[in-house]
């Protein structure tokens, strides 16, 4: 099923930070192919990391936002930065945590309206993103915003005591 709604994306402060935002940090399903799945958060890390990102002048945090039953509601994040002001190129990264809204096409018109920001807004030239290559989904999406895979390390990351690789893929906007 495609998505019904129209997603936003709004830059996170620490008074966004929800138990339930919480809780997908943990979700070690959500998490398997990110960093954060060695990570235990709870609500004063998450609301100290987004407070030092808020207050960075390189990285961005917007949450993923929806409309949904009249409700505006959060259903995960995407990342800009760290950017590289010389370059003018950034990484970003990205999950949905609310798991009834997978497969709906947000992650994909998330990346859309993160690339317009980085273009529009800081004026970037290259967008990296990495992914495990066992990480489907997000190849899925990054090929989907027209990403192509530059670099592939090999064997370069561990996932479930083996050894698997580790893709970048770069957009030039
Ligand atoms: C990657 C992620 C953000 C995708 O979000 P999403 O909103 O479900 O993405 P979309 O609905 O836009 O697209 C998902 C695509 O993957 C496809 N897909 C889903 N499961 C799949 C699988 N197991 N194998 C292959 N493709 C799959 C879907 O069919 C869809 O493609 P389609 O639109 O052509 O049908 C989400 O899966 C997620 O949060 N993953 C965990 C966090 C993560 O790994 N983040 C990336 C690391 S930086």
């Amino acid at each position: 099923m495609k998505h019904k709604s129209t997603l936003f994306l709004k830059e996170l402060n620490k008074n966004m930070v929800t138990k339930e935002y919480v809780s997908w940090l943990n979700d070690h399903e959500t998490m398997r192919y990110t960093e954060q799945r060695f990570l235990k958060h709870d609500m004063m890390t998450v609301k100290n990391y987004v407070n030092n990102i808020k207050r960075s002048k390189t990285e961005f945090l917007f949450g993923i936002f929806i409309n949904h039953l009249e409700k505006k509601i959060h259903i995960g994040n995407i990342k800009l930065g760290p950017i590289n002001k010389y370059h003018k190129n950034a990484y970003i990264s990205f999950f949905i945590g609310n798991k009834r809204f997978l497969n709906m096409g947000y992650g994909t018109n998330a990346i859309k309206e993160v690339l317009i920001i980085a273009k529009k807004k800081y004026k970037l030239n290259k967008i990296y993103a990495g992914a495990y290559s066992l990480n489907k989904q997000s190849i899925k999406i990054l090929k989907k915003n027209k990403f192509v895979l530059e670099g592939n390390f090999k064997k370069a990351v561990k996932f479930n005591e083996k050894y698997i690789n580790h893709f970048i893929f770069g957009k030039i906007l």
